[in-house]
């Protein structure tokens, strides 16, 4: 549930019409509910019923600090998959010891600094990684905490792009062989210490049998990792629950608890979860104007630079009108302006919307600005967080100062 609304046939976030944030802020602009971002948080730490748990809040989905500052006052720890994420949860005043670092190809630099920050876990990927880790762990004279990541051979996720959870895949220890022998490896050290199990997926799960399948895989895991050595602190499930882009009927993270806590019934661990896109994607959503009608186009302002989902992924946006659409209303390609075939934001929208009105592309709160370029040299959007009656730019439009910073004029 998300709260963007029309009231009067005027599009609303919150108390505030987007339409005064289109006079004050332009287009495109991203858009953020703080009430949606904090009830998305609220049904996951309340669903849980019987087991101790943390809500690691993937920040790779949606990273303004001041998002991340909203979440972290809500008690949830961060995933984070690099030096930059790190700095942007501790800079949001995160507790080091609720921050997992996932991701296949920590840098030395970056596991130095977790080392430093004594972070929860890192959620390791293979034996040359924990070596690296023991390395720096032990040059600093410190224990890091670890959790090994194995691929529980779930086929799961949309697009191909977001399956990570199968044998084979980039991510995660794919055999329980390896698994094992780097549990073994990591108990005989001194300057390592076993925390946990992880797995992750993959992103945009509409089946729930895929982690019901991954919770019996975890369990079954961890009772032979504990056999070689001592407790655990967690059984660290992901993230990955999908949400409705169109009309789609999806899963609640209470049902999706619900079935973990079930199968993790007589586990002692606490459970942790990553969820992303299922806190921030209906909690955004991107403003962006038409500039021209062209045959059956809307040619907008907002382009592949800004949302690239769509070109990416293939992903499908619904995208409303500010002014509310009538039934009756034609069906158009909405597209953007970038020199690239594949810079459609999407097709078969229905709108009266003409030049110069506004359009709201939907569920852009995850993966939208994070993955925004300056490709056809455009400078990236705002972003704005209302909070009831109230709206905020939480980053400015960027300048053509802003794009041309870092370059160095051999002729000046
Ligand atoms: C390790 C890990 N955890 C959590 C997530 C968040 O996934 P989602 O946004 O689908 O919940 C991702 C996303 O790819 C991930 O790679």
């Amino acid at each position: 549930m998300d709260y963007f609304a029309y009231k009067n046939k005027k599009l609303y976030c919150e108390d505030v019409n987007l339409q005064e944030i289109v006079e004050e802020c332009g287009t495109p602009t991203y858009v953020y509910s703080k009430k949606t971002l904090e009830r998305h948080v609220d049904v996951y730490k309340n669903a849980f019923k019987s087991h101790k748990n943390l809500i690691c809040f993937s920040v790779k989905s949606l990273s303004n600090i001041s998002i991340l500052e909203l979440i972290n006052k809500k008690g949830c720890g961060f995933d984070v998959v690099s030096g930059g994420e790190l700095k942007r949860a501790l800079h949001a005043g995160a507790d080091p010891k609720k921050i997992i670092f996932s991701g296949v190809g920590k840098s030395h630099d970056e596991i130095l600094m977790g080392i430093k920050y004594e972070i929860l876990s890192f959620n390791i990927e293979s034996e040359s990684e924990i070596k690296r880790i023991e390395e720096i762990a032990s040059s600093e004279n410190k224990v890091a905490n670890v959790a090994i990541r194995f691929n529980p051979e779930v086929d799961s996720g949309g697009h191909e792009y977001i399956k990570t959870g199968r044998k084979g895949d980039k991510f995660g220890i794919s055999s329980e062989e390896s698994v094992l022998k780097i549990a073994k490896y990591i108990y005989k050290s001194n300057h390592l210490k076993l925390v946990g199990l992880a797995c992750h997926i993959g992103s945009q799960i509409l089946d729930l049998q895929s982690y019901k399948l991954t919770a019996k895989n975890i369990k079954d895991l961890s009772f032979k990792i504990k056999d070689l050595g001592n407790e655990l602190d967690f059984l660290d499930l992901g993230g990955g629950l999908g949400i409705p882009y169109e009309q789609d009927d999806t899963p609640s993270p209470q049902d999706l608890i619900s079935i973990i806590e079930e199968e993790l019934k007589d586990m002692e661990e606490r459970i942790i979860l990553e969820p992303g896109r299922s806190i921030s994607g209906n909690a955004g959503i991107l403003l962006t104007k038409v500039e021209y009608i062209k045959d059956n186009f809307l040619i907008v302002d907002a382009a592949m630079n800004d949302l690239l989902r769509p070109a990416l992924y293939k992903a499908k946006h619904d995208v409303w009108s500010l002014k509310e659409d009538d039934s009756n209303s034609k069906a158009w390609i909405i597209a953007g302006p970038v020199c690239e075939s594949s810079d459609i934001i999407a097709k078969d929208i229905h709108t009266n919307a003409g030049e110069g009105d506004t359009l709201a592309i939907k569920t852009a709160g995850a993966y939208g600005f994070v993955m925004s370029s300056n490709y056809n040299s455009r400078m990236r959007s705002a972003e704005v967080l209302v909070d009831g009656k109230e709206f905020n730019i939480v980053r400015t439009r960027e300048t053509f100062e802003d794009l041309i910073k870092n370059e160095i004029d051999l002729n000046d």
